[in-house]
């Protein structure tokens, strides 16, 4: 039994540890050495292992010369942001939007602007006005239960965005490691499937498997993908194979939907359980997103609320906030709090919202 003594952590986006199916990984790593050890122990080819490269294109209807297997999703901004990206262009990103790509995009040199986020997506017109001062290189996007909000982006607004995108010419950079984790309501199509010459589509095995065993994929247009294989084997040569492989067996015996399904069950009644915390202890003090899959609630606390003091005491409250500035393109975000809410069962978050409203209360004027 928990009794909370220690510090309650809203900071990283981790799955639930309890969730990992160690034992099949086990066992698809034992088997698929015995296979294959020959091919993945050896260097191999540098859009990754042979056979997970050609199952992605086959669930994805993709070619194969469109798929690239990489250690992960991080990398291929910075791979794309290498081969893209001229020093100044623009990027356009969600307001808020993930930080790690706010940062990759920034470090290329990219001038970075924020497009703001409406409760269905980013707001068009706010979209359609920053376009007249210059058309980005990218719209980078986590249409689906985003990070940091949980928002998912309407069918409406993908069609008004992959218009613009053809219109425009700019590339819609589709990050999608949530998609499968749906919990309630239904799937909205991809922009990948709206505009699939427009989008490079960024996925990985982390969210849905294991963020541990580094494996991710790129599909993008065939056109532009020639540089992104080459700019990756001058790179690395190729990705992990080892890794890849043991994906590859996992998806081969067919056990990945069965464990989504397991860890949506899992983290539905998380999502339920942060909600009605919210609701119990911060209704009229805060407002926060509702999404309906993925890892992320959000809260947007008022300006009476001193958010730069409380996220510097939260410690005196036995909680942990991940700094809200870095979702923000200008860095203003100190009234934004994200609170991840998978790897923590409900008592946990009702007793973590708890304290939080404690420490709301205790930097309130
Ligand atoms: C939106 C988004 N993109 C990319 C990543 C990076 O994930 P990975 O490199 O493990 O695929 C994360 C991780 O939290 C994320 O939330």
């Amino acid at each position: 039994m928990n009794n909370f003594t220690e510090t309650i952590m809203f900071t990283r986006g981790n799955p639930a540890v309890e969730a990992l199916p160690v034992d099949d990984l086990s066992d698809c790593a034992q088997e698929i050495f015995k296979k294959e050890g020959k091919v993945l122990f050896q260097y191999g080819h540098y859009s990754g292992y042979g056979p997970l490269r050609q199952w992605i294109a086959d669930n994805y209807g993709a070619a194969l010369e469109q798929v690239i297997l990489g250690n992960s999703s991080m990398e291929f901004l910075t791979f794309l942001a290498s081969v893209m990206l001229k020093k100044g262009d623009r990027v356009f990103v969600e307001y808020p939007s993930y930080d790690r790509t706010i940062t990759a995009m920034k470090r290329a040199g990219a001038n970075v602007v924020g497009i703001r986020l409406e409760d269905d997506g980013v707001d068009v017109k706010d979209f359609e006005l920053k376009l007249k001062d210059g058309c980005p290189k990218f719209f980078y996007t986590v249409a689906d239960f985003q990070n940091p909000t949980g928002i998912t982006c309407s069918l409406e607004k993908r069609r008004a965005v992959a218009e613009l995108a053809e219109k425009h010419g700019f590339y819609i950079l589709e990050d999608a490691p949530y998609k499968a984790l749906r919990y309630y309501g239904e799937d909205v199509i991809s922009y990948r499937e709206l505009v699939p010459h427009r989008v490079f589509y960024i996925n990985s095995f982390s969210k849905v498997l294991s963020p541990g065993i580094r494996v991710g994929f790129l599909i993008g247009p065939t056109d532009l993908m020639k540089e992104v294989h080459a700019w990756s084997e001058n790179t690395y040569i190729h990705p992990a194979l080892v890794t890849e492989g043991i994906v590859y067996e996992y998806c081969r015996r067919g056990l990945l939907p069965g464990n989504i399904e397991k860890l949506k069950n899992l983290y539905r009644p998380r999502l339920d359980g942060i909600l009605n915390s919210l609701e119990r202890h911060l209704a009229g003090q805060a407002e926060w997103t509702k999404p309906e899959g993925g890892f992320f609630v959000s809260l947007f606390l008022p300006d009476t609320v001193d958010g730069k003091a409380l996220r510097d005491n939260t410690a005196d409250f036995g909680i942990k906030l991940s700094k809200g500035d870095n979702f923000f393109v200008d860095g203003r975000g100190e009234q934004f709090v994200r609170l991840p809410f998978c790897q923590m069962d409900p008592e946990e978050t009702e007793e973590g919202i708890r304290r939080l409203k404690k420490a709301i209360l205790r930097y309130s004027h």
